[in-house]
């Protein structure tokens, strides 16, 4: 007897704004993380993206660098643009590189988790990310990796 089992592997869709690209190394490390667990990625800066990149996402990661205390308006235009995607229940992750003060994954955690999503701790890193700070980016990849593929495990950063 041979059994076809249908479905489509567990997705991480990455949607991140820059401006000297450290947010934008975090996201790469962050979807190698998610890749070596074996699940689907796609990763995008924000201004090539849009809402329906998520239709069919299990997890969302947003990132956006702190600039004059708040995220990237292209970032909070695109969260705001998700208010009638249907969100909940995915897995969301906030993070961006900053210099001295967090509010720009603050906003896009609260935004996220009032759109529903199930948002694990934010991901900061200072200014450009140096080979510690990515290994944690991978390491967060992973995390949302097995959240999305182990719905019942217990996972660890
Ligand atoms: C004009 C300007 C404003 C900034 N404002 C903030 C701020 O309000 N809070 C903060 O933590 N960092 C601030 N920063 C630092 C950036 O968040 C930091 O350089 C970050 O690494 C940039 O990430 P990116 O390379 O992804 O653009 C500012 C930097 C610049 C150039």
């Amino acid at each position: 007897m041979i059994i076809i089992i249908c479905g489509s592997m567990p997705k991480l869709v990455i949607i991140y704004g820059t401006g000297s690209h450290n947010t934008e190394r975090m996201a790469q490390a962050i979807e190698e993380g998610a890749r070596a667990e074996g699940i689907e990625t796609m990763l995008k800066n924000v201004n090539y993206a849009n809402r329906n990149d998520l239709n069919d996402a299990d997890a969302i990661a947003i990132g956006s660098p702190n600039y004059n205390h708040v995220m990237m308006p292209t970032v909070q235009k695109f969260l705001n643009s998700l208010a009638d995607v249907e969100l909940a229940g995915k897995v969301g992750l906030a993070f961006g590189s900053y210099g001295w003060s967090l509010e720009a994954t603050e906003g896009i955690n609260n935004k996220l988790a009032s759109y529903g999503v199930e948002m694990i701790k934010d991901l900061n890193i200072k200014r450009m990310p140096g080979d510690e700070e990515l290994e944690l980016c991978r390491r967060v990849g992973s995390l949302l990796a097995c959240k999305i593929k182990n719905k019942e495990a217990i996972c660890v950063a």
